[in-house]
């Protein structure tokens, strides 16, 4: 189906053009207009595929219309094909430069008006479809910089997080035979509390060996999404209190979602972290979370957001289109940052991969002075 506009400020001319379009391109959707100005309007609410316009017209004539359209991103490339009486060189040439794609001089043929119009549509088809092209390449090419990124990040854990392994590995040896040596009850305690200390560090760096190996040690659960946020903000109730931070959350609608449950309170955690370092200045400091159900897409699919929505300070400009990128941070010394705080730049990296293996996205919703809004998608 497409949608097509006629301009002309005289209603014979308007029939007999409506009835040329009418009866050779029977899909199409016809709309009418009398003037640039109120064609103009037209186009505001329905867009256009393509426009024949009169160019001698009251109000608006059709060279302003057409300058007009011509300057609206959204619009300039809708082809406009101006029609009129006037046919010298000099007139028709003043039409191309308004922007027209071309141009048919009345008495209009019925033959002409088809076949102009067939060839305009089919360029602005073609037009379409190499856009979206386009855009979809654009979007893969991010996605591999991104993937690419990550698996630098993965090696460079995996590096580490070996040679990290087989120290505390030797560490744990020798606590273990300081325990079975030592008589004194004390130290024996002290001892155990260290073995205890290297179990959870070689837990940590199992987690990250997994990570660099892209590999996912707990299966994918159903849960209620209001009660994994409800357990990570259990989790942060202490971290949250001591920099008297208020939370807002409302666990009343009932959602259900199939996730990683460990890896995604992790991606949840990651936001709200964020959020409250980002909130520590602020004269409000205030962290909601919304979430809820929408639909995706003509085809009805379910999706479930979250949004993690803070009074802090904003994101930096400098940084805010590379957040996602590992190692980028404003906190911290090394990043000659906000040295009162710690940041690595992992958290939103790690965040972004946990949200794709859920096959969700994730984006800055809104950032400024008043606070940021972090928005999460997953697929239900
Ligand atoms: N809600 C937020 N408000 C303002 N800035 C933010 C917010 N979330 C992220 N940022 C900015 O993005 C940067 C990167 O965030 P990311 O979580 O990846 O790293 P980090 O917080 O600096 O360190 P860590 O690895 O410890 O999480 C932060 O340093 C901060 O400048
Ligand atoms: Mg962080």
């Amino acid at each position: 189906m497409v949608s097509i506009l006629i301009v002309d400020d005289s209603d014979v001319e308007c029939t007999l053009v409506r009835s040329i379009i009418a009866k050779n391109f029977p899909d199409s959707v016809i709309s009418i207009a009398h003037n640039g100005q109120e064609a103009f309007n037209l186009l505001a609410k329905s867009p256009a595929d393509i426009i024949l316009s009169d160019i001698m017209m009251p109000v608006m004539d059709g060279l302003e219309f057409c300058r007009k359209v011509k300057n609206i991103p959204s619009l300039k490339d809708v082809p406009v094909l101006l029609v009129s009486s006037l046919y010298q060189l000099h007139e028709k040439n003043e039409g191309f430069e308004a922007g027209a794609s071309d141009y048919i001089v009345k008495p209009i043929e019925t033959d002409e008006v088809v076949a102009r119009v067939k060839v305009h549509l089919s360029i602005k088809q073609n037009h379409d479809e190499l856009k979206k092209l386009n855009k979809d390449l654009k979007a893969a090419q991010e996605a591999l910089i991104q993937s690419e990124k990550m698996s630098a990040v993965g090696s460079l854990a995996a590096g580490i997080s070996h040679e990290f392994n087989n120290i505390l590995g030797m560490l744990k040896g020798y606590v273990q035979l300081s325990q079975q040596k030592s008589r004194i009850e004390e130290v024996k305690s002290f001892l155990s509390v260290m073995v205890e200390l290297i179990d959870r560090g070689e837990f940590l760096v199992r987690s990250m060996m997994d990570f660099s190996k892209g590999s996912v040690s707990e299966n994918k659960q159903k849960v209620m999404l209001p009660v994994l946020i409800k357990k990570v903000l259990v989790l942060m109730e202490q971290m949250l209190r001591s920099k008297c931070i208020e939370i807002e959350f409302s666990d009343q609608t009932v959602l259900e979602i199939e996730c990683y449950p460990n890896q995604l309170s992790q991606a949840f955690i990651n936001f709200i972290k964020n959020a409250m370092e980002a909130c520590e200045e602020s004269s409000i400091k205030k962290i909601k979370i919304e979430y809820g159900k929408f639909i995706i897409g003509t085809d009805g699919k379910e999706s479930a957001y979250i949004r993690f929505i803070d009074t802090g300070s904003g994101i930096p400009e400098a940084i805010r289109n590379r957040i996602f990128d590992p190692f980028v941070t404003t906190k911290g010394v090394i990043s000659g940052g906000d040295k009162s705080k710690s940041g690595t730049g992992l958290g939103l990296t790690i965040t972004y991969d946990i949200i794709k293996k859920h096959n969700g996205d994730v984006k800055v919703e809104k950032t400024g002075p008043d606070g940021t809004t972090m928005l999460v998608c997953l697929p239900l």
